[in-house]
């Protein structure tokens, strides 16, 4: 049984093509029909280097079923997933827990990161060698890797065995939450970059300063990329509540900062837009500002960015499709492997108890967005659907 999608406008070779050819995709769920409308777009499916899917060991957050629901639902068939979890994947052993999950469970394609550090401690590199073949790269993100020389030694083995290292800049020795707590250690870490050349990319960038270092540091012929998040692109510290759905790592910053972001994005300075999706608990997320870090984002990304910069002139549909789904697959070296459809025009208001996510925690709840997803399609299935279309 099939479904095809046809008329709608197509983005090819970084182009809108306006009645672009059919998409075809597989499906039980209904016989055999035909959607044909000028109304959608079709999109290769985002690709997001950054969420947490909580397993193994938070699974009352998210699970790996849950989130690759939330994938879908957001546009997504590919997702890297951070390594803080219980056990954390630092040896194979431990991986293959993760993988075992990732294999029954996921609907789409889940890549696990392995960590830098054994149980992101920062003390003793993981099992870099044995872990590579399995892994999309390595990361302790939540944490930084203060040790300079276990910084070099990671940059080292994980060019040995040609992985990204993906790096939660965070100096411990400076103010906590501070702009320099940022940006002082990805100055660090491009001097190791550009001595030892490894492949090398920036987490979550928040600060003017960490998008000029960056930008001179590409200039200069470093290995280097980077990513924000759409929370960084459209909310400062002026947005800020004692609400839990305000507090995240990096956390808000200047209007300045905001500014400078959206200059990386337009200049290239910044390749690509991960959500950091990172569920936790109704009651991890009750004690306003003080609560854990971490805000959900798979499924507001794409209606956030496109109602937010797309609609107000900042950037164009392509540039939002490019920082999504075209610039991570090359830079993780990754086939597309699915596309997403879109109703541009359809309105409506951000409604966390519609999520598949498991967490609901957003500083977007009730926000009113254009860019509502009508299907996603992953290695030519269909895995989402949304059947208030056809009723
Ligand atoms: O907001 C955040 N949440 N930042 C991090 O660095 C970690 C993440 C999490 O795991 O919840």
């Amino acid at each position: 049984m099939k479904i095809v999608f046809s008329g709608a406008t197509v983005f090819e070779n970084g182009i809108l093509k306006k009645g672009g050819s059919d998409f075809v995709a597989e499906t039980p769920l209904f016989k055999d029909f035909s959607l044909n409308s000028s109304e959608y777009f079709i999109f290769p499916a985002f690709a997001d280097m950054h969420v947490h899917f909580r397993e193994p060991g938070f699974s009352y957050k998210e699970t790996i079923k849950s989130g690759s629901m939330a994938a879908s639902h957001g546009g997504y068939t590919t997702v890297c997933t951070m390594p803080n979890l219980n056990p954390a994947p630092d040896s194979i052993e431990n991986l293959k827990i993760q993988l075992d999950i990732i294999k029954k469970d996921a609907s789409i394609r889940v890549l696990p990161f392995a960590t830098i550090t054994k149980g992101e401690k920062g003390t003793e590199l993981s099992d870099i060698e044995a872990l590579a073949p399995y892994v999309c790269g390595f990361s302790d993100d939540g944490v930084g890797v203060n040790d300079t020389s276990l910084m070099r030694e990671a940059m080292q083995r994980a060019k040995a065995v040609d992985k990204i290292i993906s790096a939660h800049c965070e100096d411990t020795t400076c103010i906590k939450d501070s702009p320099e707590a940022e940006w002082k250690q990805i100055e660090r870490d491009i001097k190791l970059v550009n001595d030892i050349k490894c492949k090398y990319h920036v987490c979550h960038i928040s600060t003017k300063e960490s998008v000029a270092l960056i930008r001179d540091a590409k200039k200069n012929g470093v290995n280097i990329t980077c990513e924000t998040a759409p929370h960084y692109l459209t909310l400062s510290e002026k947005n800020v509540k004692n609400d839990g759905r305000y507090r995240m790592n990096p956390p808000l910053r200047r209007e300045e900062d905001r500014i400078a972001l959206i200059e990386g994005i337009c200049d290239g300075t910044i390749d690509m837009i991960a959500t950091d999706h990172a569920p936790h608990s109704a009651e991890e997320k009750s004690k306003g500002l003080k609560s854990l870090n971490g805000i959900v984002g798979l499924e507001t990304a794409f209606p956030i960015l496109y109602t937010r910069l797309v609609k107000e002139g900042v950037i164009s549909l392509e540039k939002l499709i490019n920082l999504m789904a075209v610039s991570p697959y090359q830079r993780f070296g990754l086939e597309v492997n699915g596309y997403t459809v879109y109703n541009l025009n359809n309105q409506y208001i951000i409604d966390p108890s519609k999520f598949y996510s498991k967490g609901r925690s957003t500083p977007f709840d009730g926000e009113k967005v254009f860019g509502k997803t009508v299907a996603t399609v992953c290695d030519g299935r269909l895995v989402y659907f949304d059947e208030e279309i056809i009723k």
